[in-house]
């Protein structure tokens, strides 16, 4: 059983509609590394609470934890934790746990960050990690949302970060961001996916194309891409990581892939029709036995 700390409510920012970010206290013994997620959640009537997997999308060297969330219309925690206001009390887990951490990467020269979503958030930590540029001479964060609204978050994260003294310079020298829309007109346009299986990624980025023996990627997001990622890179010759402490060409949260077993993936208002049945196969379980069977080192 997970143990947990109250804290209080800083910070809470809206994006959209469907996104927004709050930052919270952080209790003084609570350690991480960049990439990790914590459960979250806040307390109901009587013994019961509501948690939920929330990556942790400030740094281990900050003093506030910050987190992006999205807001599922019925969703048992967001529906009211969209209502959050400075002073609120929430319950972040003591132990926080993930796949997506650098020291289960083998060295490389470039490091790809691939995100969709709010799949975003482990990413800012690891760019606010000197390391991540002490192993990686060139770091590319590519983000997909929908609209453009869904990159506004990280937009400013980013912009307060080249900013920033002694981090800010490796930022704005190692840093590439390539943020990309799928359903509005905008600057970059495309899956990731598809932009990858193209070559117009790396022709937008004037870089070469993925090569494993210099290349090392980390990937979250909507468990879809997660899983035809997998498949790309697999077929690329790159291996995964397996689990925590072995060391792959790519590492992908784990614990998203088990979370959503037969849960709809992609729009849950539309819904899964394996949905809530443990018994039932749909898209979603197909993607899931998919993203479990990447290549593994
Ligand atoms: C390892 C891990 C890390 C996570 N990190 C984050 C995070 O940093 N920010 C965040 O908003 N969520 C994150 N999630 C999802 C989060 O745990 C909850 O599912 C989300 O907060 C919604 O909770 P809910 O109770 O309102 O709805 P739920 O009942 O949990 O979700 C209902 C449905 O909504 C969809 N959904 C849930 N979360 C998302 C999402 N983020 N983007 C798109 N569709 C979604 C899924 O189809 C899901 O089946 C993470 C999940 C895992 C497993
Ligand atoms: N984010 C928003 O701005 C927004 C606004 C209103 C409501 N919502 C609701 O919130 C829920 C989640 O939306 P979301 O936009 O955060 O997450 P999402 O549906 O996972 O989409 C995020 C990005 O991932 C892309 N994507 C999806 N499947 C992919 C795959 N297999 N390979 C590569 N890329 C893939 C999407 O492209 P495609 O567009 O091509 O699918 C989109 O650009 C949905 O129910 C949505 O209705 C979101």
């Amino acid at each position: 059983m997970a143990t947990y700390s109250t804290e209080r409510v800083l910070r809470v920012q809206h994006w959209s509609d469907s996104l927004f970010s709050f930052s919270t206290t952080r209790s003084p013994g609570l350690r991480f590394e960049n990439g990790q997620f914590v459960m979250l959640g806040i307390q109901g009537d009587g013994a019961s609470r509501i948690t939920r997997a929330y990556s942790i999308a400030s740094a281990n060297y900050e003093e506030e934890l910050e987190f992006y969330s999205i807001k599922v219309p019925h969703g048992p925690l967001t529906s009211r934790l969209q209502f959050i206001e400075p002073g609120a009390a929430l319950l972040v887990s003591s132990k926080p746990t993930g796949t997506l951490v650098l020291r289960d990467l083998k060295p490389g020269k470039r490091l790809f960050l691939l995100a969709t979503g709010t799949g975003v958030a482990p990413f800012l930590a690891i760019a606010k990690d000197p390391e991540t540029y002490e192993r990686f001479e060139e770091v590319y964060l590519i983000r997909g949302a929908r609209t453009i609204d869904g990159l506004a978050y990280a937009d400013s994260v980013l912009q307060r970060l080249r900013d920033k003294p002694y981090i800010g310079e490796f930022v704005s020298s190692q840093l590439r961001d390539y943020p990309t829309v799928t359903r509005q007109a905008f600057r970059n346009r495309g899956r990731i996916t598809t932009l990858i299986e193209s070559g117009a990624l790396f022709e937008n980025l004037s870089t070469q194309p993925l090569d494993r023996e210099r290349d090392r990627l980390m990937v979250c997001g909507n468990m879809r891409m997660i899983a035809d990622l997998s498949r790309i890179l697999d077929s690329k010759g790159f291996c995964v990581s397996p689990r925590v402490g072995v060391t792959g060409d790519y590492v992908i949260e784990r614990a998203f892939v088990e979370t959503y077993d037969v849960a709809p993936a992609g729009d849950p208002a539309a819904g899964d029709p394996a949905a809530g049945d443990p018994a039932a196969r749909g898209p979603a379980a197909d993607d899931r036995d998919r993203a479990r069977r990447a290549v593994q080192c």
